[in-house]
Parts: structure tokens; sequence; C-alpha cells
């Protein structure tokens, strides 16, 4: 089955090619980082603007790359929402002509499940190989996931595709957003998390040792970052903006105390929970430093860590194709009525959610 996933939530215009929800044909990013660097981050009406622009382009270089046409297309999946509405509308109103145009099934599916989904998808680049699908393992169900992106930082139980629990979230900011934020402090630019990332791995991580410690209580699953944002604040009032291998130790502080909590946490809750495999999952999960922390932790405790490649972390459309696939396959379709929807909740069966409605 191969289905065409689109996705313009924030400010990546993207289509895929995905068969049968694990081999990606093809796999096509337009990112607007550079149009909204100036301003310091994601101006909404000028996401909206650039979708409009570029989503036609994307989508046949999406059809070219898996060397297919719309005839050969079996189904349509598109992110519905969580994101900036004016952004999630283009993809959504693309993909329901097509649906009508070429009578296909059409199904809406939610960002962060999306993410979820990622893990399921064979190799590295922008399509897979027979060597890669051959090789390639999931988690099976249930598995924990540490779903950190831009907007969202959440430990989820996956129970099943499409059927999810959240057992911890960000109090505050998201932990990418707090990435950001410092990076904007730094003077590090937009969206920061990369380049804090690539500058801390020749940084001292004990350069700033007296960083809060958000919810220092063991059980607690939540997170928290805003601390530890107004604490850098601080710092670099008082301090100023730091210059060449002191900016990389303040990056790698930073960073380690992100990385930490959000290691510290996923540890507990699969304590707590018995899970013997934890996705690690967002734009975030492509930061070099958790993912090695997070494995470390793994081969402690004793979990199997599953982590997709960085370009499947952050945003992407293989990952909607890849979830939609699921969806379509239990026979899910969504009306021609299908609306956008800035704010959604997290798709579980016990409440009846993940409708197309
Ligand atoms: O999932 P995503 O692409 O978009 C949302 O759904 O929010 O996540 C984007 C976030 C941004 O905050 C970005 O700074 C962060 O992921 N990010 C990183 C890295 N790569 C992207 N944060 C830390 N280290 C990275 N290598
Ligand atoms: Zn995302």
């Amino acid at each position: 089955m191969l289905v065409l996933g689109l996705e313009s939530s924030c400010d990546e215009t993207a289509a895929a090619v995905v068969e049968d929800g694990v081999r990606v044909r093809s796999d096509v990013i337009s990112s607007q980082a550079e149009v909204h660097a100036r301003f310091g981050g994601v101006v909404p009406e000028l996401a909206s603007r650039h979708h409009v622009v570029n989503v036609m382009p994307v989508l046949q270089s999406a059809l070219d790359e898996a060397g297919v046409t719309l005839d050969q297309i079996d189904g349509i999946a598109v992110t519905r929402g969580p994101g900036l509405v004016g952004a999630l509308l283009v993809a959504v109103q693309v993909a329901k002509s097509i649906a009508y145009a070429r009578h296909l099934p059409i199904v809406g599916v939610h960002h962060h499940e999306g993410h979820l989904s990622a893990v399921h998808l064979a190799g590295a680049g922008r399509s897979s190989t027979d060597a890669e699908v051959a090789a390639h393992r999931s988690p099976g169900f249930p598995h924990l996931a540490l779903l950190v992106s831009g907007g969202h930082t959440s430990l989820i139980e996956v129970r099943d595709h499409g059927d999810y629990r959240e057992l911890g979230r960000t109090l505050d900011d998201a932990a990418g957003e707090a990435f950001d934020k410092v990076a904007k402090l730094l003077g590090l630019g937009y969206p920061g998390g990369a380049v804090i990332d690539r500058l801390a791995k020749t940084g001292d991580i004990d350069f700033l040792k007296k960083m809060p410690k958000p919810l220092p209580r063991k059980e607690d699953v939540n997170f928290s970052f805003s601390g530890m944002k107004t604490w850098m604040l601080n710092w670099v009032q008082q301090n100023g903006v730091p210059t060449e291998q002191k900016m990389n130790d303040v990056c790698a502080s930073f960073q380690h105390a992100v990385v930490t909590s959000l290691v510290s946490k996923t540890r507990e809750a699969v304590r707590q929970s018995s899970v013997q495999e934890v996705q690690l999952s967002g734009g975030v999960a492509a930061n070099s430093h958790l993912r090695a922390e997070l494995r470390k932790a793994g081969q402690e405790d004793g979990f199997e860590v599953f982590v997709p490649p960085p370009r499947r972390c952050t945003d992407n459309a293989s990952m909607i194709a890849a979830a939609g696939y699921h969806r379509l396959v239990r026979g899910e379709r969504a009306p021609l009525d299908l609306r956008a929807i800035a704010t959604l909740p997290l798709p579980s069966r016990d409440a009846r959610d993940g409708s197309p409605a």
C-alpha cells in the first residue's frame, strides 16, 4: 500500500511516499528556517504564505523521487493538528482536493502521532534500501516514548498504533523551546537547538554548576524547563554573552542540564511502568548528547532504546504517512470536510478519540 503523506503544521512544508508503513520511497522537506530566522521565531502569517508557494513543488518532487504518479497512490495522510492553523490548512486543503479528484481515502493524523511513528520507518535517508527494510526493527507494544519537540515534551505509554496514554509532560516550556530561547539569548540565531548541540561538543558540562534541578521529587515524571531558562537569563545579564571556548562551555552545561532532566525522568517512568523498550522522538531527539545519554541509561537499567535517524526526528511527512498507513489499514476514513485544528489531544482508544471528525 502506497501512502502519500503531507505535513505543514509549522515551518516545514513536507511530502513523502511510504510503502506499507515501513519503506520510505521519498521524503521531501522544504524548510522555512531562513525566512523566520531574522524574526527570532516562526511568524504564522509568513509560514502560511510560504506553505502555499511550496506545497505543490514539494508534492511533485515527492512523487517524482518515489517514481510514481498519483495513479499509484492508495491513500493520503495529512497532519490535521496541533499546529498553526493557517499553516495546517495548506496541506489539509491540498490533501482533500487530491482525495476528492482521485477518489482516494484520506486520514487526518495528529502531529505527535507522526513523531511517534517515525521509529517504524526503515533506513536513514530520503529513501529506504532493500537491506534497510530487511534489517529494520521497531519497538513492540506497549513501549514508552520520550517525545521532545519544539512545542511539546512528554512521556507517553504507546499501547498500540493510534493508542497513547500520557504519563507526564512539561509544566511550562517544551525542551525545544528552552533550547531555542537560550540560543537566542546567547545570540546563536533561530532555531538554535542544533547550534547548541554543535558548540557543546567541545564544551565542559561542569562549567555552570549551579543550574537549578527542576522537580526534584523522584517519582514525579513531569518536566519543567523555565527555571533553567530564567537562570540562564540571569547568568547572561551578570556575565555578558560568552565568546569562544566559554560559549561552548555554557552550551555544554545548559544542554547537559536539560538532557539530565529528560533522561532521569524517563528512567523513572520506565521503572514505574516496567516496559523494556523506549523510543525517543521529536525534533530534540536529533540532539547527539540526548541520544547518547538515553542509550547509556538503557544499558545501565536494562531497557532498549529506539531512536529514528536525525532527519526523521525533526518535522517531515514520512512519519505522517507511516502513522496514516495504520489508520487506513484499520479502515479509518476522514470526511472531505476534515478540518485543521490548532490544539488536539493525543488519540487514545479509551477516549474513543482518533476519529477523523
Ligand atoms: O519536532 P520539531 O521539528 O518541530 C515541532 O514539532 O516542534 O522540533 C523542532 C525543535 C526546535 O526547538 C529545534 O531547536 C529542536 O527541535 N532541535 C534540536 C536539535 N535539532 C532540532 N534541539 C537540540 N539539539 C538538536 N540537535
Ligand atoms: Zn514536530
